[in-house]
């Protein structure tokens, strides 16, 4: 390679240069050109004297305009005040093409322009920042699971049942039969942990949701841990160290990043097990006692999740909902069957629920009662029947969401600038 990348210029301090970026800034008097170059690595001055280039390499620099793509030549030199450290004594400019009229300019910009423009808003350092964390959480998350031999399993998108109830289900044809966009990868990493026990698959999930919220998206990420015998203590235990390590992590890794986006670290360090955690009945006291009434069966909506979660300093586990408010598959308390042996995970700070998990039902009979309960078509579920036909063991498993997990560890007010390119109910585009 016959350029250096600015997170490398350390390394060449009193040397000559090549870098290949975009135009960020650029200041200008008669006698110098101050450009501000980034590069995808990092962001760093070059310094344009005219006394000490050609009148045309003077003029290519004082041509350049912001975005405008670009070569730069010269020394590196350490500047206490530069802030990466160094900056770059500009001998040569090589503009590959100019842009004219960027729209978006450093000036505020109302929240529908930033989006339409998505494809060029990822430009800006703060998006740098996200995108950045959200690489973090994924392959923290990723590393933690593989170093405790869960097993990556892909699960299909083209499936011919719901997993998670039928009112957010995305159809489509497939050939001559009705197909819908997996809601989750849960049944199938089920089949999968009753072959190589523990497991887990991550990929994008569709839920055809109708409420606009700042929580929810209509592609989002999804990673899926699915293990043979654990049961739900085991399951929240899992929960736990996964989400203290991503957290953990991105603050020792993305540090730089998390001070960009103003997050309050503080709050982030308080992130270590054990989570506290209250029941489902707890959580319907603790709301009717701070004048929030709420009836025994109802599930709760996001003002609630707020309320309970900002008595606590770390994520709240709410566990043991009515089985009525919860999915079809999920095993009930033996002492209380009305109830499940499931949870959800709230983030504080009013981000709410970051991840949904349970114990799967092992019966056979109790299953198929349920999908009956449920009204889902029988013969969809037979394969997934199977498994309780063919060495049924206890087993548990849990859906932590990628988005809702990036705006809490950022301090985002939407889930829309977590991911690239959102899907929402009124946007498709970019
Ligand atoms: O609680 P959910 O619906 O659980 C399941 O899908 C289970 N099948 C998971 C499992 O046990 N394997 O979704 C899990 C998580 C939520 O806690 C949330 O973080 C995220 O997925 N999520 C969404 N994120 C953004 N937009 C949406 N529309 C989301 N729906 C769920
Ligand atoms: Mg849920």
């Amino acid at each position: 390679m016959d350029w250096t990348y600015i997170s490398e210029v350390g390394s060449h301090e009193g040397q000559d240069v090549t870098l290949k970026g975009w135009l960020y800034n650029k200041r200008s008097s008669g006698k110098l050109h101050f450009l501000l170059i980034r590069d995808g690595t990092g962001v760093i001055q070059g310094v344009v004297s005219r006394a000490d280039v050609s009148p045309e390499t003077f003029d290519a620099a004082g041509s350049l305009t912001q975005e405008s793509s670009v070569e730069v030549s010269g020394r590196v030199r350490a500047d206490a005040r530069a802030p990466g450290g160094y900056e770059l004594a500009v001998a040569e400019v090589k503009p590959v093409q100019i842009a004219h009229d960027y729209p978006i300019s450093p000036k505020e910009h109302g929240v529908d322009f930033l989006m339409d423009h998505r494809h060029l808003w990822l430009r800006s350092s703060r998006q740098h920042a996200i995108l950045r964390i959200r690489a973090t959480i994924i392959s923290a998350i990723r590393s933690y699971l593989d170093d405790h031999r869960f097993t990556l399993v892909d699960s299909p998108i083209l499936t011919p049942s719901a997993c998670e109830g039928t009112t957010t289900l995305f159809e489509t044809t497939y050939f001559d039969e009705k197909a819908y966009l997996s809601q989750s990868g849960q049944l199938y990493l089920e089949s999968a942990a009753m072959a190589l026990g523990k497991v887990y698959c991550f990929g994008p999930a569709f839920r055809a949701e109708k409420s606009k919220t700042r929580r929810h998206l209509i592609e989002f990420w999804i990673v899926e841990p699915e293990a043979a015998y654990f049961e739900h203590e085991d399951n929240l235990r899992l929960q736990e160290a996964l989400v203290s390590h991503t957290v953990q992590t991105v603050l020792r890794e993305r540090r730089r990043e998390l001070d960009l986006l103003e997050r309050d670290v503080s709050k982030l360090e308080a992130v270590q097990p054990p989570f506290p955690r209250i029941t489902y009945d707890r959580a319907i006291e603790i709301l009717r006692e701070r004048g929030i009434e709420r009836t025994w069966g109802d599930d709760f909506g996001a003002p609630d999740e707020t309320a309970l979660a900002n008595l606590y300093d770390r994520p709240l586990f709410i566990e043991k909902y009515p089985s009525k408010v919860k999915a079809f598959y999920m095993q009930p308390d033996p002492s209380r069957p009305e109830l499940a042996l499931c949870d959800d995970l709230l983030a504080p700070e009013g981000y709410g629920e970051i991840i949904g998990g349970s114990q799967r039902i092992h019966d056979l009979e109790l299953l198929e009662r349920r999908l009956d309960e449920h009204q889902l078509p029988r013969e969809a579920y037979e394969w997934y029947l199977d498994l309780r036909r063919y060495g049924s063991v206890p087993h548990s498993g849990f859906g932590l969401g990628i988005e809702r997990t990036v705006a809490w560890v950022c301090g985002l007010e939407h889930v829309r600038e977590t991911i690239p390119f959102p899907r929402m109910l009124y946007r498709l585009y970019p």
